[in-house]
């Protein structure tokens, strides 16, 4: 009884039922077993929202056949016959949970819908995990005030790195060290049209073939003119260096300016261009680089590497998928464990 007590103390409030949303789902119910026997952790979709409306049950959402309806009719809204009658911010303010899920689109503009959802979760003492990029680029440092001011946990492991683990590497791996500085590959997509393009692709070439394999968007801006790169510094400058820095602090350069004679003059002295994200001494950047063909972070396609100098341990590197539904899913999945295993050590 008292086991059963904790098991509901893990309420999920999932806002944004995409390819991120449903892998989630699909992954708590393919691990419903190792989540129970091997963390203790009974997760309950209390609410699901998607752009069309939402679906909600106090004793937790039928998993299949939430994933059956938004296949079926497009929406999670046709999971009852009786319309939700609240919108997002009221379903965060009062459904009863212990966690928001927030993995509506990115929007590196003004951060929209995701920003005022993290700003409800907060004031309504949930504890938050996303993939959203766009409130973290635009205003972490006010974020994590806030998220400290309501004794919130605040997570987004997913918005760097997909599921390799590159914010909890840095944060908990290396305590106890100082890092000096890093500079890594935070875009899968620059990253497979660069490494086309040194098969003899020119820019326009390999941005159609990343295109036509669903890695860069119809309007690709976000990825090849740096904004991607550059919201994935700014989270690592603020969680792992303790900087307080959004995009504006970030001097960014893209890679449409990238020839292929370019990509040979590099490839003559060993050399490949990358665009690499860099902070050091404090400094962010940007910038499509050469870097030496046997420098650990020089990986190829849609790969991420980030490399930490650190004061007493070194120089080491992190490589890993940097994108992907199941991929960022887990790193979700790796979220709700933490904040599970906190909830459970206060009580
Ligand atoms: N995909 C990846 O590999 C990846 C990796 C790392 C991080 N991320 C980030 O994770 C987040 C989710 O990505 P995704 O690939 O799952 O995106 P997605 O497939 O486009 O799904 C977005 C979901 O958000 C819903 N939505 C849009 N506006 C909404 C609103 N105002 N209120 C409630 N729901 C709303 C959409 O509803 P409809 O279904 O009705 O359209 C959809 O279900 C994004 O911020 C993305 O940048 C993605």
């Amino acid at each position: 009884m008292e086991d059963d007590i904790i098991y509901r103390k893990l309420r999920l409030i999932l806002i944004g039922f995409g390819v991120i949303g449903q892998s989630l789902t699909k992954l708590l119910l393919s691990k419903s077993a190792d989540l129970y026997n091997i963390y203790g952790i009974k997760p309950r979709i209390v609410a699901c929202i998607d752009n069309k409306g939402a679906a909600i049950s106090s004793s937790g959402l039928d998993l299949e056949r939430l994933l059956n309806i938004k296949k079926s009719k497009g929406t999670v809204a046709r999971y009852s016959d009786k319309k939700v009658a609240m919108n997002s911010l009221e379903i965060i303010e009062n459904t009863e949970a212990e966690i928001v899920l927030e993995l509506t689109p990115t929007n590196l503009e003004n951060a929209e819908p995701g920003l005022s959802h993290l700003i409800s979760a907060m004031r309504s003492g949930k504890h938050i995990i996303t993939a959203n990029k766009g409130p973290l680029s635009l205003a972490l440092p006010s974020l994590l005030e806030l998220a400290d001011y309501n004794g919130i946990m605040f997570r987004f492991s997913g918005t760097v790195g997909g599921g390799t683990p590159i914010l909890e590497y840095a944060k908990h791996c290396l305590k106890g060290d100082r890092i000096i500085s890093f500079r890594g590959i935070l875009n899968g997509t620059t990253n497979y049209i660069l490494s086309k393009m040194e098969t003899g692709l020119d820019f326009k070439q390999a941005l159609s073939d990343a295109q036509k394999n669903g890695y860069a968007e119809a309007k690709p801006s976000l990825d090849v003119d740096g904004y991607d790169a550059a919201a994935k510094l700014v989270i690592m400058a603020n969680w792992i260096m303790g900087m307080k820095v959004t995009m504006k602090n970030v001097n960014m350069f893209g890679i449409s300016k990238i020839t292929l004679d370019d990509i040979n003059k590099a490839k003559n002295k060993k050399c490949a261009i990358k665009l690499i994200a860099s902070c050091e001494n404090k400094v962010l950047e940007v910038k499509p680089i050469e870097i030496d063909i046997n420098d650990p972070i020089c990986v190829d396609g849609t790969l991420n590497a980030v490399k930490f100098t650190l004061e007493h341990a070194g120089e080491q590197t992190i490589i890993g998928k940097g994108a992907g539904g199941i991929e960022t899913a887990s790193a979700v999945l790796r979220d709700m464990i933490e904040i599970r295993d906190n909830i459970i050590n206060k009580i």
